[in-house]
């Protein structure tokens, strides 16, 4: 199965609208209309005009970091689908660990974001994996079970292959500790049955599953080699145009 790869950049908390519209407009002079890799960038909400400016005319979407479920009312500090989409916006990060850790955000919510976020033809990165203390007893495969079967309640087969999934095990984002090609690929492949099991597997063999948690150019040959890594939900390494584009062409290199 041919899965068009993705290198979807998650820049967090970091570059105010201006920074963001510029390094937006160096990537976007680099990739222009190229389409053999599907290329994200998520800024913060702040940055969502200027990155969209930028990227306008090129194969660049846009996406967001979080969303609220509910399509408006009073939810102080909160931005709806909606309001995304009136930006531009396509793609949306939802149940990022560094959300689910700080936020309190469960896996009801986020399904809860999933549904109005599909609702609103957006298309959700469901962020799913373990901790270290989890990894170490021996309950990362359950865990990941856990936020697949809790994060996609209620979605349809005609919906499942607008979702993409990104595996990232907690321990390793931003720590400069990468899941080896072998762990990951282990936890992909365990995330595809799944899918083939709720789905069936004609489905499931088109829904893209990233690996994040960092990713650089120095590892990112080996991971997206792997059978099921069909990309790379990228934090620090999207921050500076250099590492981004290496990494697109590392994604591009194994698509063809
Ligand atoms: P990292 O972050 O690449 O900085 O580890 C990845 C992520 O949290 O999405």
């Amino acid at each position: 199965m041919n899965r068009k790869k993705i290198i979807a950049g998650n820049w967090k908390m970091n570059k105010t609208a201006l920074e963001g519209g510029t390094l937006a407009q160096e990537i976007a002079a680099a990739v222009g209309k190229e389409t053999v890799v599907e290329v994200v960038l998520c800024p913060p909400f702040t940055a969502l005009e200027s990155v969209g400016r930028a990227i306008d005319g090129t194969a660049i979407r846009l996406g967001a970091q979080n969303m609220h479920p509910e399509r408006n009312g009073a939810f102080t500090g909160e931005v709806s689908a909606e309001m995304l989409r009136a930006l531009f916006t396509t793609h949306v990060i939802l149940g990022h660990s560094e959300r689910r850790m700080y936020f309190g955000e469960n896996d009801a919510f986020i399904n809860r974001k999933v549904l109005a976020a599909l609702a609103n033809q957006l298309r959700p990165i469901l962020c799913v994996g373990e901790t270290l203390t989890e990894r170490e007893a021996g309950s990362t495969l359950a865990v990941v079970q856990r936020q697949i079967e809790g994060g996609l309640q209620g979605v349809t087969k005609e919906q499942i292959t607008t979702i993409i999934i990104a595996y990232e095990p907690v321990w390793a984002i931003g720590t400069g500790k990468v899941a080896t090609a072998a762990q990951a690929q282990e936890v992909h492949a365990f995330i595809r049955n799944l899918i083939t099991k709720l789905y069936g597997q004609a489905l499931a063999q088109k829904v893209r599953i990233l690996y994040g948690g960092s990713m650089k150019p120095s590892n990112a040959p080996e991971l997206l080699a792997q059978p099921d890594i069909d990309g790379g939900l990228i934090g620090g390494a999207s921050l500076e145009e250099r590492s981004f584009l290496d990494l697109i062409t590392a994604a591009a290199a194994v698509n063809q």
